[in-house]
């Protein structure tokens, strides 16, 4: 499938790091007319900014605060395209002392906050013309593994909203995609027990082995 992102413009979460970093530079080398990058600090994407001046926007949002994202929606009303990348992971198994405490803490990132975004920006992007919005979901949303148990749940759940999403914004003519990106060969990766034959192949750039904080992450 194929959506042209020339000239668009567009809105991605989790836009400093990682994969939505890659996915930023990406739409701004394909042609994009002007990203907002969605974070929490607007002070940690000032390298994008500096390299891309102002066709990168920095605009606050924070997944757990709905405000945030209804402000942000009233920040960028020419978006046309919404990429909900920003999540949580943390490992554990159903069994641990703390599994509740992780479920729920990534529900509230990684389904409620989608919600949030899709409540908030599907008025915008109907008045623009319908457009895209994309949510990164993941390997685990399809397949769980005993091990990050309480992030499959949560990216499964998520996958499940947007389903349901792609069907209802289909009426106001959005797209509604759901990615599901492998894991990286990442060291904790090589350190755990998933199946090396679960791994699917994912480009060399949204591959965000990039800082010990990300094996912290993941
Ligand atoms: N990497 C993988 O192997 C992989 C595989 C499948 C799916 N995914 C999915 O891909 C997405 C990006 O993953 P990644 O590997 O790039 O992760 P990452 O490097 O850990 O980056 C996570 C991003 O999410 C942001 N974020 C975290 N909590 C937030 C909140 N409450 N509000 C707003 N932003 C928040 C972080 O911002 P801060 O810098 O402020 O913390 C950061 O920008 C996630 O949805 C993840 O589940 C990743």
């Amino acid at each position: 499938m194929n959506y042209d992102i020339k000239d668009k413009t567009i809105l991605v979460t989790g836009a400093n790091r990682g994969i939505g970093k890659a996915i930023v530079e990406s739409f701004i080398e394909h042609g994009a007319t002007k990203v907002y990058a969605a974070v929490r600090q607007i002070n940690s994407v000032s390298s994008l900014v500096e390299q891309y001046g102002l066709r990168v926007v920095p605009i606050q949002v924070d997944l757990a605060d709905p405000q945030s994202i209804a402000a942000a929606a009233q920040t960028a009303p020419d978006v046309q395209i919404v990429v909900n990348n920003a999540g949580v992971f943390q490992a554990g198994t159903p069994l641990a002392e703390n599994a509740i405490a992780a479920l729920e803490f990534q529900m509230k990132i990684n389904v409620y906050g989608l919600i949030y975004m899709a409540q908030a920006f599907a008025p915008v992007l109907k008045a623009n013309g319908g457009g895209v919005f994309a949510q990164i979901n993941s390997v685990a949303s399809l397949k769980g593994f005993p091990d990050s148990a309480t992030y499959c749940a949560s990216k499964a759940a998520a996958y499940s909203i947007t389903q349901a999403l792609r069907e209802l914004l289909s009426e106001q003519g959005t797209l509604v995609l759901s990615v599901h990106p492998g894991l990286p060969k990442s060291i904790l990766l090589l350190r755990s027990k998933v199946s090396p034959t679960l791994l699917l192949t994912v480009p060399q750039k949204l591959r965000p082995i990039q800082s010990p904080r990300h094996y912290e992450n993941y």
